[in-house]
């Protein structure tokens, strides 16, 4: 098997701070890997250094081999980023708002036209996408930035949270979403601390906390070696 992302030795410091330090793991093609841990474990400060954001203190991570910190720029060809709290213009319809980033990314229109249809099916948002962005509800703002992060088909998304704010419905169509294009072909590496939802989502997870990250493997393996019933239960004997 492949692997589009190689994480090793990552440490990243802010100030005297050690918020990462020193992971390893590898995301496969096609899979769907997930950081869980609690607040302040070190997922999106990973999430950033891999979308290129942030500069790590140490290690590295490649990208099809590329190194994010020192080639970010053929990075960010090939992969998109869903911050955790992100916003969007205001006084932009969400149709306009999916056709700038389409423009952003695609100087052919045939392109641009093709990764609309894909956000607008991702977001189903339907006949509220002429309606302006400050109008929408949060999980609509959610489900509009997870359209625009997956419309370009990017070798590996990065989701940081991808569910947060989403009601149960929402959550649930967004996790097929995630699923749907993944079989499709694209790699997908995000965080939660919602560890119920992850073990339906993943192929394999990294259980980090305090920066460390203590497990990696499936669901199901990771329950078995812990005689867990699901994987709370794992994190709550592995975070002792
Ligand atoms: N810009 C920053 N400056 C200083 N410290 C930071 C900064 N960003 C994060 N940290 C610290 O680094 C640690 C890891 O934070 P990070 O945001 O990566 O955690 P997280 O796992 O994403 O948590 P959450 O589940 O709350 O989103 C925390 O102790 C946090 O306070
Ligand atoms: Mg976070």
């Amino acid at each position: 098997m492949t692997n589009v992302l190689e994480v090793s030795g990552l440490r990243k410091s802010y100030g005297k701070h050690e918020a990462v330090k020193g992971i390893d793991f590898a995301v496969a093609e096609n899979e769907i890997f997930a950081l869980i841990g609690p607040n302040g474990a070190g997922k999106t400060t990973t999430l950033r250094i891999v979308a290129t954001i942030l500069q790590p203190s140490g290690g590295s991570a490649r990208l099809d081999g590329v190194d994010v910190a020192s080639d970010p720029a053929t990075v960010r060809e090939r992969i998109a980023y869903l911050p955790e709290e992100a916003g969007a213009y205001k006084n932009m319809t969400g149709e306009d708002y999916l056709r700038f980033m389409a423009r952003i990314y695609f100087g052919e229109k045939p392109r641009q036209d093709e990764a609309l249809k894909i956000a607008r099916e991702v977001c189903a948002l339907r006949e509220r996408l002429t309606d302006k962005l400050g109008t929408y509800s949060k999980g609509m703002t959610r489900k509009l930035l997870l359209a625009r992060t997956i419309m370009t088909r990017p070798r590996l998304a990065i989701l940081d949270e991808p569910t947060s704010g989403l009601d149960v419905l929402n959550a649930l169509e967004v996790r097929a979403t995630i699923k749907e294009f993944s079989r499709r072909g694209m790699s997908v590496l995000l965080s939660s601390h919602n560890m119920l939802e992850i073990e339906y989502l993943s192929d394999r997870v990294a259980i980090i906390h305090k920066g460390v990250i203590h497990e990696v493997g499936t669901p199901s393996a990771l329950k078995q070696r812990y005689g867990a019933a699901n994987l709370e239960e794992v994190f709550a004997q592995v975070a002792r």
